[in-house]
């Protein structure tokens, strides 16, 4: 059994952090010890480098081992070539076991909101997700932004630009999970063979209506995925439920 935290859209900075819901979202995610924790992007609000080393305080209390790719905010002011520096690569690829597979995207670009995956990264996941395919492994991809529209987010902006493309790719090679931040919005889309989860944001007080900051778990056991909705300080309840395809 594997069990995976999946947090997004800290938004480290003086604006729209709340370090006290951050915290007690610390102290949860660590008494349930996941076996890794993948944060999908926005860890800063403006991609400051002052706002990384904050930020890096604040990754440093999770005691998993935590995975991260870029989002938006994070590459804007240069941030792209920080998060190098401070967090690591901003596209990756990690197994765990010989049995599952996990990609990391970048989909950010240079003080642009929108999201791109583009060629090169498309062509790299492709070979990547092959090997996947012959080895049977349970394969996820994580990036910051949606790769279909949330609802109750108001008017479609930043959905990939090359959203099709990737679809296509995820679909074909029957991608178990993906999953993404951006919207602040949590969500489950299933498509094919494949689970698409947003998650809401964790630290960021930029909410939409009701929803409260939140995280999601995973819970990959023998043929099944549990996905559970965890609001932070609130309720925790199972989302989804999934009989993984081999
Ligand atoms: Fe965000
Ligand atoms: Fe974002």
């Amino acid at each position: 059994m594997t069990v995976i935290a999946h947090i997004s859209d800290l938004h480290v900075g003086i604006s729209s952090f709340d370090e006290e819901v951050f915290l007690k979202a610390v102290s949860e995610i660590n008494s349930l010890k996941p076996d890794m924790i993948i944060l999908t992007g926005d860890i800063t609000d403006n991609g400051y480098y002052k706002e990384y080393m904050q930020a890096m305080k604040y990754l440093a209390m999770f005691e998993a081992p935590l995975f991260a790719v870029p989002g938006n905010h994070d590459s804007r002011n240069l941030g792209n070539q920080t998060f190098e520096e401070l967090v690591g690569e901003r596209s990756w690829k990690l197994t765990k076991d010989d049995e599952f597979t996990i990609i990391g995207l970048d989909s950010s670009s240079p003080d642009e909101n929108r999201g791109h995956i583009g060629l090169p990264q498309r062509l790299w996941m492709e070979h990547q997700l092959d090997t996947c395919v012959i080895e049977e492994r349970f394969s996820i991809v994580a990036l910051h932004h949606h790769i279909i529209s949330i609802p109750d987010t108001g008017r479609e902006r930043n959905v990939l630009s090359d959203a099709g493309d990737i679809l296509k790719t995820i679909t074909t090679h029957e991608v178990d999970l993906v999953i993404s931040g951006h919207k602040h919005v949590p969500n489950i889309w299933k498509i094919n063979d494949t689970i698409v989860v947003n998650a809401g944001s964790i630290s960021s007080n930029k909410l939409r209506g009701k929803n409260t900051n939140s995280y999601n778990i995973y819970i990959i056991d023998g043929n099944f995925i549990k996905i559970y909705l965890n609001n932070v300080g609130g309720e925790k309840f199972l989302f989804g439920k999934y009989q993984r395809k081999y």
